[in-house]
């Protein structure tokens, strides 16, 4: 029981281990082997794939071993370079995914993709879920058609996919982060967005993942954009994204309370939000945030909190759910 708990938290073993969970062992090995160290200097990519062949079936999942040395067979990968790798990968998991999932559909590419994002950052477990519960309320305010809302439920869900490309060391810092650290969590805007530019069923979503920190005023990033140039799906999950953020706990600063953060909201309307967002976001009932925060509650499980709520990813009831929340 000791030995299969060193492979995950939950003691499982072989497929029972989530796709995700699997792929991103292997990610942060070589990304960790690759980085320079204090005490060595960073691994040669031939010590790196000795490592990974020497796993095959005892820490690593055989397929995903095989898809990360084709990769190396066919040079498409011939040396370690952290940013190549992270797209790279991602690249192979495409070809992976469609061989143990069959038939093969958005959701359970949402679904897999998801538990990579949360498997990466444990701080923020269920701020995907709960900005897509926000944004498909927000979205129903505004007026958005059933199609519209399961774009933005999908968008928010995958809107920090990204964050897979950032250090484990960034965002498990229990400090504030200081601006060279800002600067290494920026690019998960376009990370993220090149990610699902290359998966065809979720095209259609790069657009939340590349502009949700654009700010109104035009000081936001990734490109800059100001007022109605932000699309409005990412004006949308701006504000979720930060509502979320302002009443999460982090290790290095404490949470703040609901009204607290609609006041900011408010007073950041056509400053850092886009109006219409945010008059949306500020008509939300008290009751889909009462239900949020009780959903909220974490559970320990192995050293990492986990929300109770397990995502559900089906859409079309995520829609009637946020539906239903907002009565
Ligand atoms: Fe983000």
């Amino acid at each position: 029981m000791v030995g299969r708990e060193r492979l995950h938290p939950n003691g499982l073993t072989g497929h029972d281990i989530p796709l995700g969970a699997r792929i991103l062992r292997l990610a942060d090995t070589v990304s960790a082997l690759g980085e320079n160290r204090p005490h060595r200097p960073p691994c040669s990519f031939a010590e790196i794939r000795h490592v990974i062949e020497r796993g095959r079936a005892v820490e690593f999942g055989p397929d995903v071993v095989s898809a990360f040395l084709r990769l190396v067979d066919e040079r498409r990968m011939p040396e370690y370079h952290p940013p190549t790798f992270q797209r790279v990968l991602m690249e192979a998991c495409q070809e992976l995914i469609p061989t143990e999932i069959s038939p093969f559909s958005g959701d359970q590419v949402l679904e897999i993709l998801s538990t990579l994002i949360d498997a990466k950052d444990p701080y923020t477990t269920g701020h995907s879920r709960r900005v897509a519960i926000l944004s498909v309320a927000v979205g129903n305010q505004i007026g958005f058609d059933e199609d519209m809302l399961e774009t933005v439920w999908a968008a928010a869900y995958l809107h920090d996919l990204g964050k897979l490309s950032v250090p484990l060391r960034v965002l498990a810092k229990t400090t504030a982060l200081d601006e060279d650290e800002r600067e290494e969590i920026r690019p998960h805007t376009t990370v993220g967005a090149s990610i699902l530019e290359r998966i065809p069923s979720l095209q259609h979503l790069s657009t939340g993942a590349r502009y949700h920190h654009e700010r109104w005023d035009g000081l936001g990033y990734t490109e800059g954009l100001k007022g109605e140039h932000i699309p409005l799906l990412a004006q949308v999950l701006a504000v979720c994204d930060s509502y979320d953020a302002m009443t999460s706990n982090r290790a290095y600063r404490p949470s703040r309370d609901h009204d607290v953060a609609m006041q900011e909201i408010a007073q950041g309307t056509c400053v850092q939000f886009g109006p219409r967002a945010a008059a949306a976001f500020l008509s939300l009932p008290d009751h889909l945030f009462q239900s949020i925060r009780k959903a909220r509650a974490p559970v320990r499980v192995g050293a990492i909190e986990r929300s109770r709520f397990r995502p559900a990813f089906t859409v079309g009831s995520a829609v009637i759910e946020s539906q239903f929340l907002v009565g």
